[in-house]
């Protein structure tokens, strides 16, 4: 099968969302706002990851495009666990996409201690051969989740999937901690935004 021809569209998908939400960021920056995003991040799912996916769950190739859900992932990191809520709540505005599936994570964490918003969007791309519509994830979290997810993800690379207990109830403490720290700095966001508005002014 050409990889290519059916990625491709996905890769423009990806470099879609991302100049849209860095736009977002941007008018912020203007406006001498807090802006609600940190920064973007955004892949196309590796050929490898797709093909082990659809065997795991038994999704054969002709149905990836609808039953593998995160071909196409872009990454919001926020400052602010409120940021998270602000982000969403602009994507859910927006009439260049369509939300179809929408996981709140942050305030019901994973066993794991994973916590993040995850959105489904169905959004319509055009390419060579006429519009499509594609679906892509979007995960919005803080930089306290991100730290803890990228090191999770790390381990359970290492692992394969099989993390040891004890390190599992070390990642779960690491959570809580990283939850408290958000906790704690939404609690002095204001002089924080403060302090970077002056910052950002000079
Ligand atoms: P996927 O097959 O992973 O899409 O599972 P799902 O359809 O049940 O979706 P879910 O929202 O649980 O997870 C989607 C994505 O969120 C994953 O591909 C990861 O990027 C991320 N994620 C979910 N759970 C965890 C976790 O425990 N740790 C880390 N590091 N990331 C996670
Ligand atoms: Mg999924």
């Amino acid at each position: 099968m050409k990889w290519q021809s059916i990625l491709a569209p996905y890769a423009q998908v990806v470099e879609e969302l991302k100049v849209k939400l860095k736009g977002i960021r941007k008018q912020f920056e203007y406006e001498s706002e807090h802006s609600p995003i940190e920064f973007i991040t955004g892949r196309v799912k590796p050929v490898p990851s797709i093909i082990e996916k659809a065997e795991s769950r038994k999704i054969s190739l002709e149905h990836i495009e609808s039953e593998i859900q995160d071909i196409a992932g872009v990454r919001v990191v926020c400052q602010f666990v409120d940021d998270i809520y602000t982000v969403v709540e602009m994507i859910r505005a927006r009439n260049d996409l369509i939300i179809v599936e929408e996981k709140d994570y942050v305030s019901q964490k994973k066993e794991s201690g994973y916590r993040s918003y995850h959105l489904i969007i169905e959004y319509p791309v055009e390419t060579v051969s006429g519009m499509k519509k594609l679906l892509a994830e979007i995960q919005i979290r803080t930089l306290a989740m991100n730290f803890w997810a990228t090191n999770e993800h790390s381990l359970n690379y290492k692992y394969r999937g099989r993390i040891p207990a004890n390190i599992k109830v070390r990642l779960q403490n690491a959570a809580e901690a990283a939850f408290k720290l958000d906790e704690e700095m939404s609690k002095i966001k204001h002089e924080v935004q403060e302090a970077q508005k002056m910052f950002h002014r000079k």
